[in-house]
């Protein structure tokens, strides 16, 4: 595993992190069992960063994370996520008492005295225009309720915005191979500011695994069900907003780019890693061997330059004129 460092915060966390929803909840049953076993291999494997959110299984993800904290001796840094809990997502719904009651949940649920990195949670554009919101995160900083914040972004113009704040730490956006905008513009200006970038949904909810099939089935209270049209939040955030069909087609046409011995969901992997303004990549893992595979990744070879340029031919001519414009 490698590192690197997380914007000004100090810390350098695994480049191939851990990401906590699945195990928390929208995607079918993960039993216990397998949630913890998930989250040992991460740790084994030398993850040292874990993001999650308050909302996720409405709790569960945090308080498993607490289970793994208590009986590993590694320092393990978790960032957590406020906001969700809105019955509608409005700036007035991001105020100090709102805030107060969210972060006490994640600190209960974490079992600990301060969030490492406590990101808001993907909160609507306006927010960004709004810097009251960012005194207010001031705040609980100087209150030792939070030691860093950043936030998690839903389009790149919110990212652009973000980084303005002087103690936004990180910015989570979603980056793969299928959501390439924000090489463009931000990640140059997220390295002048010293801003972490955590690359998120990196294998595209695992269409960017190889394993998907034009007939694979997914559980009723799995999101690549319930949400395949953006019906229960943004729809970038199932399959990074790429029709299904057309994202199994591309899938396809990078498989032949597969180094020999490497998986297409570490070669999506990699990919993220060949751009260094990101801190880390935080895929998903239900089950200890995802988790491995995933973690090897890191200690692959670069991606030689023929191929990332085929990957960005893929993306023009495939995937772009569904997502460029939308995020
Ligand atoms: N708004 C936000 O802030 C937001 C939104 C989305 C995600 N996130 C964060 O980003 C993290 C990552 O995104 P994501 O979980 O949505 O999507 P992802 O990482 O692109 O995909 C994860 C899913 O792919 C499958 N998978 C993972 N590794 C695999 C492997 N090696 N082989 C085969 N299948 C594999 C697993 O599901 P199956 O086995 O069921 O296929 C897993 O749950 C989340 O966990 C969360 O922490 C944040």
């Amino acid at each position: 595993m490698n590192y690197r460092p997380l914007g000004r915060t100090g810390w350098t966390v695994s480049d191939i992190s851990f990401g906590a929803w699945a195990i928390g909840g929208a995607w079918g049953q993960v039993s216990e069992t397998d949630a913890l076993a998930a989250l040992h291999k991460a740790v084994d494997s030398g993850v040292n960063f874990i993001d999650t959110a308050d909302v996720y299984g409405d709790g569960r993800s945090e308080r498993l994370i607490a289970q793994i904290k208590k009986v590993r001796k590694e320092e393990i840094v978790v960032a957590t996520k406020a906001g969700r809990r809105l019955p509608r997502q409005t700036v007035e719904g991001y105020s100090r008492v709102n805030l107060t009651g969210w972060i006490e949940d994640s600190l209960r649920n974490l079992s600990i005295e301060a969030l490492d990195l406590l990101q808001l949670h993907c909160p609507p554009t306006e927010l960004y225009y709004r810097p009251e919101v960012f005194a207010i995160l001031d705040d609980f900083v100087k209150a030792g309720k939070v030691r860093f914040y950043g936030v998690s972004v839903e389009k790149v113009e919110e990212a652009l915005k973000a980084v303005e704040f002087p103690n936004v730490q990180s910015v989570q956006i979603i980056f793969n191979c299928f959501r390439q905008r924000p090489a463009e513009l931000f990640f140059e200006l997220a390295k002048q500011k010293k801003v972490g970038i955590l690359a998120r949904v990196p294998l595209a909810s695992g269409l960017l695994t190889g394993k998907l099939r034009p007939n694979s089935n997914f559980a009723a209270d799995d999101h690549r069900n319930f949400n395949r049209h953006g019906e229960a939040f943004d729809v970038g955030e199932t399959f990074s907003g790429v029709d299904y069909k057309q994202g199994l087609e591309a899938v396809e046409e990078i498989r032949r780019l597969l180094p020999a011995g490497v998986s297409m969901s570490q070669f999506a992997l990699r990919w993220i890693l060949m751009f260094d303004a990101v801190s880390c990549a935080i895929p998903g893992g239900k089950r200890p061997e995802q988790v491995a595979e995933n973690c090897q990744a890191s200690d692959l070879p670069p991606i030689t330059s023929e191929t990332m340029t085929a990957v960005q031919r893929i993306y023009d001519e495939e995937i772009r004129p569904q997502v460029h414009q939308r995020w």
